[in-house]
């Protein structure tokens, strides 16, 4: 999602819906603004692109010179009109732009709901308007504070993440915002004061700009920008000068959308769980079925295609280990050819990034004809996949650019242990302790995966270096490290073009040690497990025939050093979270391999971002 504000000089109009125009990479289901016009704010919203919003605002003659805007990518509720920022409160006097997640939205909604607000939206942005709004009322009828302190209360309520730009229309000329865990950007240019998340939203108008630190508060006037802190004390924050061009500023300052993306996975790690865990039981209402009904279920097929199929392979070992339920994971474009079985006690777990792959879908719907219960994993609110199946869970990875699925990946593995969990709960396989301790761990990934990513490119780069000539390479791993060794694999011949192959490293000796030379790389997941010491032989065999090996291991596995080439290091996990961080090098090697080979990254040829087509 993008957010932009403006006032100053000028007219607001143009700016914001040029402002929106720059961060519709983000995301673009729908985009609206919020304008002040003589002592109103008027709302205009339009579902679907920037560029209509733009085609609506032309039959309008606003020349109000303060105004917000956003550009949605919808978490909560389905994209359209009423779901698009701004949102406004009941009097329509305070109007809202807000990036996030607010986790505690359903409890204020149904208080505010008590005190008798009326909603127009299925959003959670929606309550930010009506708690600033009572909080301004009463402050201005006590003469004890402003739009500023309103909007500090308000937050103070707040569980979750918000970027907010917030607007009165008892305070002409003003835009309040503020930030936790959602970034918001503020800068002074000669025409007036700007705020947005991004700043490619007002690199034309100045490129000094604060970037605000969580908790920390701007207001924005025609005349210049003051700051807080919660409590109304001035702070002044540290400003940072931006030389970046605006290809480079898109990208967040990173090369490629890829490694952008890699890099934002501690991200979606959390905002996946996000409110996921109440009192030691797992909250998935959007499935819509008791822990009886689950209890029922005694057969589950997961279906997708490329990377979404690799998440599925890595949730066949959570499913079966902790529910005791039979998991098969199939290509959708084989599943629907051939005539599973299928009971009304079968659960069809379907997962796409795009929502919209034509496999996955018509396996959904020959599925259902059949009488199974049909899950859709998603990262994409309303899509086709999210509206045909009768339960969905949505990744939290926001849109992804790069052709090739890494935070997308890594979205879907964290929803489908979320769902292997709930599987294992219901069934009465996991107690309330077994989960709390797994959902914990398993939150912990995302620190791993900061560390991973801050530590481990030299040894990535080195890596690369060694195998950038290669014609071919071979993933191995046992377990989890097979499952995470597909993707692996899929990764590189995406992007780099260099061939290569996943095998589980029990098979090597039944076919691909034919291959290996000393120009053949063996990239091995070779992290500390039950089956660690198998891997290991299976590394001895390949390098007695001239093999390079590239192990990932274990921090603190100073063994590892004398079977392997090059060895990256990764944190210790527990061994069913070990796809999750083993991925991150694998992603960061196949790109890196790419970079080195003169590869377009992100645009890989042949290949598309959704496959629409049979
Ligand atoms: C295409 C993309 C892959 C993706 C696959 C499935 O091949 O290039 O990155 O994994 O489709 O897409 P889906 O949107 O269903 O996850």
């Amino acid at each position: 999602c993008g957010i932009v504000g403006y006032t100053g000089a000028s007219a607001a109009e143009p700016i914001l819906v040029e402002g929106l125009s720059r961060m519709e990479y983000r995301g673009y289901d729908s985009a609206g603004v919020a304008i002040q016009q003589g002592a109103a704010i008027e709302v205009v919203c339009r579902k679907g692109k920037v560029s209509e919003l733009a085609h609506t605002l032309e039959h309008f003659d606003f020349t109000g010179t303060c105004g917000i805007g956003h550009t949605r990518w919808a978490t909560h509720g389905k994209p359209s009109e009423a779901n698009a920022h701004p949102h406004t409160s009941c009097a329509g006097d305070i109007a809202v732009v807000h990036n996030g997640i607010i986790e505690n939205f359903a409890e204020l909604r149904e208080e505010l709901i008590g005190r008798g607000h009326q909603f127009k939206s299925e959003t959670d942005t929606e309550v930010v308007a009506h708690l600033v709004e009572e909080a301004y009322q009463r402050m201005r009828a006590e003469n004890s504070g402003d739009l500023r302190a309103a909007v500090a209360e308000a937050v103070g309520r707040l569980v979750g993440a918000y970027g907010l730009a917030v607007m009165a229309d008892g305070e002409p000329g003003t835009i309040v915002t503020c930030r936790k865990d959602s970034p918001i950007v503020v800068g002074r240019g000669q025409q007036g004061s700007y705020v947005a998340s991004d700043i490619i939203a007002m690199i034309d108008a100045t490129r000094d700009v604060v970037v605000l630190a969580d908790d920390q508060m701007a207001r924005l006037t025609p005349d210049g920008i003051e700051y807080f802190d919660l409590e109304g004390n001035a702070i002044v924050p540290e400003a940072t000068h931006v030389d970046w061009d605006i290809d480079v500023a898109e990208k967040g300052g990173y090369p490629d959308f890829m490694l952008k993306e890699i890099h934002e996975q501690p991200r979606v790690i959390r905002d996946t769980l996000a409110g996921r865990l109440s009192g030691g039981s797992l909250v998935i209402d959007e499935l819509d079925m008791t822990a009886e009904e689950l209890n029922l279920i005694d057969r589950v097929y997961v279906i997708a295609c490329g990377t979404s199929y690799h998440a599925g392979l890595i949730a066949k070992n959570l499913i079966e280990g902790w529910a005791r339920i039979p998991c098969e994971v199939e290509v959708a474009s084989e599943f629907r050819y051939r005539n599973p079985i299928i009971t009304p006690t079968t659960l069809v777990v379907a997962v796409s990034q795009s929502g919209e792959t034509a496999d996955t879908l018509a396996a959904i719907r020959d599925a259902r004809v059949k009488g199974a219960k049909v899950f859709g994993i998603t990262n994409v609110v309303g899509s086709p996949v999210a509206r045909e199946s009768d339960g969905v869970i949505y990744t939290k990875a926001n849109k992804e650019i790069a052709v090739a699925s890494t935070k997308s990946f890594l979205g879907q593995v964290v929803s489908l242990t979320l769902l292997a969990m709930l599987l294992g709960q219901s069934a009465g396989e996991l107690t309330t302790a077994q989960i709390k301790l797994l959902f914990s761990e398993l939150a912990d990934t995302a620190e791993q995966v900061e560390r991973i990513l801050a530590d481990c490119g030299p040894a990535v780069e080195e890596a690369a270096r060694a195998m950038m000539d290669a014609q071919s390479a071979l993933f191995i791993g046992r377990g989890m490290g097979a499952a995470a060794s597909y993707e692996g694999a899929l990764k590189l011949k995406e992007i780099s073009y260099l061939h290569a192959e996943a095998y589980a490293a029990g098979e090597m000796k039944h076919g691909p040690i034919a291959l290996i030379d000393e120009n053949f790389p063996v990239i091995a997941i070779a992290t500390k497990s039950a089956v660690y010491d198998k891997v290991v032989s299976n590394l001895q065999e390949s390098r007695a025939r001239g093999a390079r090996i590239i192990a990932v291991a274990t921090e603190g596995d100073e063994d590892i050093v004398k079977h392997a080439d090059h060895v990256i290091y990764i944190p210790k996990v527990r061994d069913t979270f070990s796809p999750i961080t083993a991925s991150v090098p694998l992603q960061l090697l196949a790109r890196e391999v790419a970079v080195l080979r003169g590869c377009d990254v992100d645009q890989p040829r042949n290949l598309a971002k959704s496959v629409t087509v049979e």
